[in-house]
């Protein structure tokens, strides 16, 4: 399918203008960086890996009735989605503190958390994506009080159903990050949509019985290989691609 003009290149991914309007292109690159793009590397597959993680994830969603910006994967590393305006936050779930959590409370990585917890982060590379209360969200307007219980609603969902996807290959969902889009239709309605990616570039992701690591932590700490962690979680869920 003809892919249209650039708009945007991210650190893991290109969007391209779609074939009808209203569409978008996202393109997965191999390239794999951490800690705002200090640490860079590129990791052979993982763009192939993630856009078939993507697929599985935003498939299933959108059969439960959650909408996702996601119509379908085009090819190895291309997929057509709806288009969308990014709502300029990371929405995060927690089961378990690790990463960020456990730095800046003192925890111990594992420490169960008596029930999930949604953190926010204002999307902005120059500040390294500040973590920010609700209060913050609606004082700078960049969430309606609608939309953000809208999107807790939605985070918590994500979390019931990737949780019990990951728990049935014996993998324990620690955490996530996901982002929301608005999506306006000619009359001008919104729908807000989730958006980005959901793969284990976003998540955390531990095997139940030997705690290993199978997400991008294994590339933040050099825990080993990369493609061999993402294409584990991929064997599991019977979605590896041939040859990988
Ligand atoms: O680093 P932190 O512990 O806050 O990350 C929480 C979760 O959000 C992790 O699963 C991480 O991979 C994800 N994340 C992300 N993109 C970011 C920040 C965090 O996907 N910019």
């Amino acid at each position: 399918m003809a892919r249209g003009a650039k708009i945007y290149e991210g650190k893991a991914k290109i969007l391209y203008e779609g074939p009808e309007p209203g569409t978008i292109i996202q393109f997965f690159k191999d390239d794999a960086t951490a800690f705002n793009a200090e640490k860079k590397d590129v990791i052979d597959g993982k763009g192939v890996l993630n856009n078939r993680f993507c697929e599985h994830i935003m498939t299933g969603l959108n059969a439960l009735g959650l909408p996702t910006h996601f119509i379908r994967r085009l090819n190895a590393r291309e997929q057509l989605c709806h288009k969308v305006e990014i709502v300029p936050l990371e929405v995060i779930i927690r089961n378990v503190a690790a990463g960020s959590m456990a730095k800046r409370l003192g925890l111990e990585e594992g420490y169960q958390l008596s029930r999930p917890l949604v953190e926010f982060s204002f999307k902005e590379d120059s500040l390294g994506d500040p973590l920010v209360a609700e209060e913050h969200i609606e004082v700078m307007q960049w969430a309606t009080r609608h939309e953000l219980d809208a999107m807790i609603d939605m985070a918590f969902r994500v979390n019931d159903y990737l949780s019990g996807m990951m728990h049935g290959i014996g993998i324990k969902l620690v955490d996530f990050k996901i982002e929301f889009g608005r999506q306006f239709d000619e009359d001008g309605n919104m729908t807000l949509l989730l958006a980005d990616e959901i793969s284990p570039d976003s998540c955390r992701l531990w095997d139940i019985e030997t705690g290993r690591k199978l997400d991008k932590d294994v590339f933040r700490r050099d825990l080993g290989n990369l493609t061999d962690a993402y294409s584990e979680v991929a064997r599991r869920l019977n979605i590896l691609p041939k040859g990988g």
